[in-house]
Parts: structure tokens; sequence; C-alpha cells
């Protein structure tokens, strides 16, 4: 039997900052807002898709001005990602990748369709969404673009406070845009790594694409 997707939810609000939604909210006001061109390798978007329109708050913009969110990726959030993995989890050593921020405004950005690299994701999300805004992921590994995805999926509603943990390798995953206007939605999306899939196999070109590397 294939493996099926799971994720696993922890409420960590009660270990946040005072004011960690306006603190957040502040920073991703000033995310790079672009259209960003599809991932080598990972993207599972439609071949008619050129990029996809969104936000990003860069990671050094994370470490340098929510330097408490940094630090529980290195400390508290990590913990909980080795209580949900068989193996040891370490955080990203590259600070370049290892916590970012992903924002949408409005109803015209959504996240790109995608699989992950890394072994084990963690997303904090930092705003609620009734409606709109889900993360969407293939129960087929094989589907190839978003209207395939929606064909059979598991649908996860934002939740402030929620941090959750999944192996996003296999299963094709991406957020719906806004249904609101006047919405922003902000993620604060991190990577970590295992010995079996470790930072080094991260595919150069990701990071080519990214940051230019040779
Ligand atoms: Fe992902």
């Amino acid at each position: 039997m294939p493996p099926r997707f799971r994720w696993v939810t922890f409420d960590v609000s009660d270990s946040l900052p005072p004011g960690w939604q306006q603190a957040i909210r502040t920073v991703a006001e000033s995310a790079e807002f672009r259209e960003f061109p599809r991932t080598p390798v990972l993207s599972r978007e439609a071949p008619d898709v050129p990029g996809i329109p969104r936000g990003r708050v860069h990671a050094d913009q994370v470490r340098l001005r929510l330097a408490w969110l940094y630090q529980r990726y290195r400390g508290m959030f990590l913990e909980l990602a080795g209580e949900v993995s068989a193996e040891r989890v370490m955080a990203a050593r590259d600070d370049r990748y290892g916590i970012v921020l992903n924002v949408q405004r409005g109803t015209a950005m959504r996240f790109e369709c995608h699989v992950d690299s890394n072994p084990l994701t963690g997303l904090l999300f930092c705003t609620d969404h009734p409606v709109g805004g889900e993360l969407v992921i293939a129960r087929d590994a094989a589907a190839a673009d978003v209207a395939a995805v929606e064909r059979g999926c598991s649908v996860i509603r934002p939740h402030a406070g929620h941090l959750i943990f999944f192996d996003g390798r296999r299963h094709p995953h991406y957020a719906r845009p806004l249904s609101s206007a006047s919405g922003m939605r902000v993620v604060a999306v991190m990577n970590f790594y295992t010995e079996s899939c470790p930072e080094s196999a991260r595919p150069p070109e990701l990071n080519r694409h990214l940051y230019g590397d040779e």
C-alpha cells in the first residue's frame, strides 16, 4: 500500500510571545510581493503556468526582525519536530532557507503547487481563515497540477497558533487563494532534515534558482 499522507498538529499559541500575531503581520506587510517563477524540479503546476504571484519574507529578515521566531525554529519547534519523526531531526544549517514567511494578500495570490525536497516541513499558521487560503494536499502522488490535486485531497484550514508537521516529498500541495480581497494570509515555513534525507541532498538547482548559487 502506498504511504498515506498524514500530518500532526500542535497548538503552540501559549508558547508564543504576547502580540506575536501583530508582530508577524507588520513584517509580512513588507514582504517581497511579485510573481515568482515556477520552481525547478519540484513544481507541480500545469505547463502553461509560468509563475505564481505571492509574497515572501526572506530568512535574513525573519532572523533580524522576528528573532523569537527564529529561536523557536532552532529550539522548541525543533523539539516538537523530533517528537513526530522516527529519526533524529535537524534544523537547516543554511540560514537562507531554514525559516521564511509566505504571504498572500487579496484573491489573486496563492502558493505554488509543488512537492518538498526536505523530509519534514513545519508550518506555523499566523492568521485565521474560515474560508479560503486552505493548504491542500493531493492523495495521489502523480497529481501534476492544481486541478488534479483538487480531485482528491486533504484540506487543512489555517488556525493562528497551530504548528503542523508533514512529509511533503511525495504528495503535491499548494495553498488556495483567499476569498477576501482585504485578507492577508501569513505562514511561517520551516525546513527540517534527517540523517536519511540530509540538507546536503537538497537539489542544487533550488539554490541556483532562489539565490543564484553557482
Ligand atoms: Fe511544501
